[in-house]
């Protein structure tokens, strides 16, 4: 079969008329005029109208859309009134002169209409994904992604970086998230771990003297999913030598900035802001803080010093402290939002959320009846409270009471938006740093330290001499980049002095001498033999091109994605293995 396409659907403009076109596609809509058949064809650059005499091709009457033809033509204007504005090639239409069927579709399980895709549910959509993918708009995410990563990778390439392939099959290595083992066939009893990312390669390749790495990696992370995560995702993954943090951050942002360029043709403005973890959980209640509204945590803690209110009093004299957040204009809250309110605080931990609905005859609430008049008024100053607010409280140890509020109020701006009171600009683009984050967090359940992001990264030099006594003081040489409430990346300055590093392993994180040798061992060799300096970051590839194609889930911006519950319902995995397969595994299930 031999195909002659000539020109493209979506591109034939008023240049085109009266020229003979070959042009292939599918059958995006048939209208039936009787004397008329009119069609769209469809192919991935867009739509145009093909005008058939029925009765020349009767074999196209009852062809169902979606059937793959081909067909010869002229390029004709469209008179006046039938000029279709909504379309790009609404000026022109082909007159079909030849046809050739390639493949006639049967009825489609659901219908490919945007305008009805939200009826479609996911479970469908997902498992016929090779026709879900065939919308216009599903076509359009792949195409922004593709660019996403295209203006990345030319970034880098022109910035002096290696692109390296690194293994997927790694060591397990049981800290952090949980991993994929794979059964070794020819080492019996042995697995390899699917690498969650290449973080441990990646500074192999410092070590062996490549300066600058950077790949669009494949993650495998065997997590609970949910909308902004998936068992395999992909990174923009990088690592340089001889930088500081500065240069990394330097380096990220003038990539955002062509990534913005080349595929929102937008300038962003830089450089981008940065703000201590700290900070962002006194003001915001997170270390993701969505920037784009101005709701912000106040610390009350100062007003109830003495106050008669037990619940309040107590808790600061047990070293806690007293959050406030004044959902501005939520006075008419319902019972069932308050209630629901309370639930997301529980969730978090809260013991109870006070509050005080300000009305125009006074403050309605269960707890403001034990405060004194100096409380209230000092109370109504910092938290500019003006009738129709609502004001909500946690007392609790400082990261609780901050991240407790950090729900509440962005649950505040859902029901403020959902109530037209507030507007989020869809095409706001709010990015930040989040740096000095702590260098370890205790874990009370093990009884010991462990690494806030991961055990490579550097403390930040100043502080190394708080390891011993205050370990909890010490700031990493960590940075986030955050954008409108959605951690984008993470990256670090890393360990490369073979002490220090079997320090952190040993005597802060007290993961037993084997246990170190087994796992990291390679790694504390290498740095013994001429490590450089060295640090870098991953983005989500899959998180940005979502939000810079305006969806909240990844699943939207990957072509074939796992569900939920992790499969993949197009072609039906995971799925059982056969008894020769498991055998040859050394598996055996009783
Ligand atoms: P981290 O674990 O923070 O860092 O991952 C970096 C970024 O990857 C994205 N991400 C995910 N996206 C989709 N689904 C998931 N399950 C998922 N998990 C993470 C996030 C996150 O910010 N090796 C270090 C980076 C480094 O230190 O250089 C790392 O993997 O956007
Ligand atoms: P209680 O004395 O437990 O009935 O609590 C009185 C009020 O204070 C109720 O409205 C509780 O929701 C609220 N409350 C109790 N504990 C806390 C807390 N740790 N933080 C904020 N509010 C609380």
């Amino acid at each position: 079969m031999h195909m002659k396409r000539t020109h493209r659907c979506g591109e034939l403009t008023t240049q085109n008329a009266l020229s003979r076109v070959d042009l292939v596609g599918w059958i995006h809509a048939k209208r039936d005029h009787g004397g008329l058949l009119f069609i769209d064809l469809r192919d991935r650059t867009g739509l145009i109208q093909l005008v058939i005499n029925p009765q020349q091709f009767a074999n196209l009457v009852n062809l169902h859309t979606e059937s793959v033809i081909e067909v010869q033509g002229e390029v004709v204007l469209r008179s006046a009134e039938t000029v279709n504005e909504h379309l790009p090639t609404g000026q022109v239409e082909v007159s079909v002169e030849w046809i050739r069927i390639h493949n006639a579709s049967d009825v489609l399980p659901f219908s490919l209409d945007e305008s009805r895709a939200e009826n479609v549910s996911e479970e469908m959509r997902l498992t016929y994904r090779y026709l879900d993918l065939r919308r216009p708009s599903n076509y359009q995410r792949l195409l922004r992604r593709h660019k996403i990563a295209a203006a990345a990778r030319n970034y880098l390439n022109s910035n002096d970086f290696l692109e390296v392939e690194l293994p997927v099959l790694f060591k397990t290595t049981p800290e952090g998230a949980r991993e994929f083992l794979v059964p070794s066939r020819i080492n019996p009893q042995q697995f390899y771990a699917l690498a969650q990312s290449p973080q441990q390669y990646k500074q192999m390749l410092m070590v062996a003297g490549v300066e600058r790495y950077y790949s669009i990696a494949r993650c495998f992370r065997d997590e609970d999913l949910r909308a902004d995560r998936q068992p395999e995702f992909t990174q923009i993954d990088l690592e340089m030598s001889f930088v500081e943090a500065d240069d990394i951050l330097n380096l990220v942002e003038g990539m955002l900035q062509r990534i913005w360029e080349d595929v929102l043709q937008q300038d962003l403005q830089l450089p981008l802001k940065r703000m201590p973890f700290r900070e962002a959980m006194d003001r915001f209640g997170s270390d993701k803080p969505d920037t784009r509204f101005a709701i912000e945590i106040q610390d009350v803690t100062g007003i109830f010093s003495r106050s008669a209110f037990k619940v309040f009093a107590d808790v600061i004299m047990a070293g806690g402290v007293i959050k406030a957040i004044n959902g501005k204009g939520l006075a008419d809250l319902t019972q069932g939002e308050l209630k629901s309110l309370e639930d997301s605080a529980k969730a978090m931990g809260a013991k109870g959320l006070a509050f005080i609905r300000v009305e125009e005859s006074g403050w309605k609430s269960p707890v403001s009846k034990f405060f004194s008049e100096e409380e209230k008024a000092e109370l109504a100053k910092t938290l500019t409270m003006e009738p129709g607010d609502v004001i909500f409280f946690a007392a609790e140890k400082w990261d609780r009471a901050c991240t407790i509020l950090g729900r509440i109020r962005t649950d505040c701006a859902n029901l403020l938006q959902r109530r037209g009171r507030m507007s989020i600009d869809g095409n706001r683009f709010d990015l930040l740093w989040i740096v000095d984050f702590p260098l370890l967090t205790y874990d009370g359940e093990a009884g010991h330290y462990v690494a806030t992001h991961h055990p490579f990264t550097a403390p930040v030099p100043d502080d190394i001499n708080l390891l011993d006594g205050n370990p909890h003081t010490v700031r990493g040489q960590h940075y986030d980049l955050v954008m409108n409430g959605v951690e984008l990346g993470g990256g670090s300055i890393r360990i490369h002095n073979c002490d220090l590093q079997r320090r952190i392993f040993h005597d802060i994180l007290q993961i037993p001498e084997e246990v170190v040798e087994d796992r990291f061992g390679y790694m504390l060799r290498a740095f013994r033999f001429g490590a450089p300096p060295h640090g870098g970051i991953a983005l989500g590839l899959d998180r940005l091109a979502a939000m810079l194609s305006g969806t909240t889930s990844i699943r939207d911006v990957i072509a074939f994605p796992k569900t939920q519950r992790g499969q993949d319902l197009m072609c039906q995995s995971p799925s059982p293995a056969s008894q020769k397969q498991l055998r040859e595994l050394h598996i055996e299930f009783k």
